[in-house]
């Protein structure tokens, strides 16, 4: 299978990954000749990229970061969480975190321990799946890429817990904001920005308040937008300041941000939103934990095809877990014509050839 670009596939390509929604319903099952009937379809859940079968990468396995039947429970107790919230009365909203707090510690375990169990690297844009709400996917993502910089930085087993918690509820505050603003495709006024940045005071306002949470994780909503320099929010507090489950969860957010496709721009690719954050390693964002989130998260998946430096063409194949930006790759094309036997190169063992530009058609 190989990753292509929705728009720039044709009706009868034939589609190698199932497409499921929340609840685990399949959307368009693999193995599907895509009509333009359902190509609109993926256009309109905002699904950027998708696996693809071809001829010559038939036999290219996706890794997935966590079982589809995980991701599913975990969603589902994110959505069920979040949206009660909404519906009940202010009186009854005290008691739903209490109610659930078992539930999002057992599902942050079970992520804990495929992380640290698999020891491979983070690919989530394996996992297709299409929400209605894109808080609890964003929920979820930012939890797992959490997790896995605690586990590169060592963190101790209470504080993967801590933070595991703090990352499923870090946008909590999201369900007490108008959700006409949240989801406007247009351009966002003054007024209007700053009603969603509060959504760090809000969280943190109604998470301090139950006795079941620790202060850390109420501090994970109301500080994952601060920046090192200041220049985030709600308070612009600085460097040290900033707790580091915060620091942590700032990096997840803003990576998972920019690799999914939102109703005003198309998904990035996972090399180009680690670009996004090492830009900002020195202003923004705490060098070393960007350190360790490359170390966990496969800049280029299985499936991507790629232009090698000498000019050699070919599609990645396989990972290499210590090092997440030199996978192996399948050559199709050199000197500019197909190559007749496709051979692989392991960019592991190959120090002078790098990666010069990726191609999704
Ligand atoms: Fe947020």
């Amino acid at each position: 299978m190989r990753i292509a670009s929705t728009k720039k596939i044709h009706a009868g390509t034939i589609l190698a990954q199932t497409i499921y929604n929340e609840n685990g319903a399949v959307l368009i099952k693999k193995g599907m000749k895509l009509t333009e009937k359902l190509l609109r379809r993926l256009l309109n859940n905002g699904i950027t990229y998708i696996y693809i079968e071809d001829g010559t990468t038939s036999d290219i396995k996706v890794d997935q970061t966590i079982p589809d039947k995980l991701r599913i429970e975990a969603t589902n107790m994110i959505k069920d969480t979040f949206t009660e919230l909404q519906e009940v009365g202010l009186s009854k909203r005290s008691y739903i975190i209490e109610e659930r707090s078992t539930g999002l510690k057992n599902v942050v375990e079970k992520i804990l321990g495929e992380i640290q169990q698999n020891e491979k690297s983070l690919s989530l844009l394996a996992d297709i799946f299409v929400s209605d709400n894109y808080v609890f996917q964003h929920s979820l993502n930012v939890t797992i890429y959490s997790l896995a910089i605690g586990v590169e930085l060592n963190f101790s087993k209470k504080q993967l817990a801590e933070i595991g918690v703090g990352a499923m509820l870090h946008d909590i505050g999201k369900m007490f904001i108008d959700p006409n603003i949240l989801q406007k495709p247009d351009k966002l006024t003054d007024e209007e920005f700053e009603i969603i940045k509060g959504h760090t005071q809000v969280g943190f306002d109604y998470l301090r308040k139950h006795p079941y949470i620790p202060t850390v994780i109420s501090h994970c909503a109301f500080q994952h937008h601060e920046r090192l320099d200041g220049s985030g929010y709600p308070r612009g507090i600085q460097e040290s300041e900033i707790h580091p489950y915060a620091k942590v969860i700032g990096i997840a957010d803003v990576f998972d941000a920019v690799t999914s496709s939102r109703v005003y721009r198309d998904a990035m690719l996972p090399h180009e939103g680690l670009e996004i954050l090492y830009a900002g390693a020195v202003n923004l964002f705490d060098k070393e934990m960007i350190e360790a989130f490359k170390r966990s998260v496969v800049a280029y998946p299985n499936g991507l095809t790629i232009e090698l430096s000498d000019g050699r063409i070919g599609v990645v194949i396989r990972q290499n877990s210590n090092l997440c930006d030199r996978p192996v790759v399948r050559i199709l094309e050199e000197n500019e014509t197909t190559v007749d036997e496709p051979y692989e190169v392991d960019l592991e063992h190959t120090v002078n050839v790098t990666i010069k530009e990726v191609l999704v058609e």
